[in-house]
């Protein structure tokens, strides 16, 4: 009798809080259907478009951002999409290499502090390489994932 007082009591306010809201919205919130996507266990290059953005999501994220934060938190303090893909990923643009990294010119590095070179030489390059399933640039692999998979390059003088 008590609890029947109560539920009836609470009932009208329950439902005039939700006839009250202002984004009626949040009442018909689905999961966000990416959340679920299941990522086929092949190599990047054979993904689609959407797998490979979800792919980004899912693996390269994770991965990578603590070897950013970890080599220099505050100026990867908002590391996203857009610092390795810069603006264009924020147009769905994320073609590769970035024209807006910072330009190698591979016959002489000696502008780029040491440590960068060491960082990106032994975390970011092998960890990414990995992630994409690719074996990494040496000479007599030429073809490997190396810095110029996202970083352009100077075209050394002839
Ligand atoms: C650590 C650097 C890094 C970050 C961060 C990153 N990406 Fe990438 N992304 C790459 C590299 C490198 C490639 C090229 C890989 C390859 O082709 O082997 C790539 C490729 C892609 C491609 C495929 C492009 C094409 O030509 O098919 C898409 C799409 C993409 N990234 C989306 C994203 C999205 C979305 C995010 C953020 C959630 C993101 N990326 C974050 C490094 C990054
Ligand atoms: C997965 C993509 C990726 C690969 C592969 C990569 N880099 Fe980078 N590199 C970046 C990003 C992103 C930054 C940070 C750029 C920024 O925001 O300043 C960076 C920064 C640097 C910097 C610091 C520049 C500066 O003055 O601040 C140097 C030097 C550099 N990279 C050299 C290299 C070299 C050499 C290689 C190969 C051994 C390489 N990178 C491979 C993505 C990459």
């Amino acid at each position: 009798m008590k609890l029947f007082a109560c539920v009836s009591y609470f009932a009208p306010l329950v439902l005039c809080a939700a006839c009250g809201s202002k984004s009626p919205a949040t009442t018909t919130t689905t999961p966000t259907p990416t959340a679920t996507v299941v990522l086929p266990d092949v190599a990047f290059d054979k993904l689609d478009h959407d797998q490979r953005i979800e792919f980004m999501k899912q693996k390269v994220m994770p991965a990578m951002e603590p070897l950013f934060k970890q080599h220099d938190a505050k100026m990867f303090a908002d590391f996203g999409c857009k610092t390795c893909h810069g603006k264009g990923a924020e147009t769905g643009h994320f073609d590769m290499p970035n024209a807006e990294l910072p330009k190698l010119d591979i016959a002489d590095m000696s502008k780029f502090k040491k440590e960068d070179l060491e960082w990106m030489a032994k975390d970011i390059k092998p960890t990414m390489a990995k992630l994409v399933q690719q074996a990494e640039w040496t000479p007599d692999n030429p073809k490997g994932f190396g810095c110029a998979e996202c970083h352009t390059l100077v075209q050394p003088p002839k």
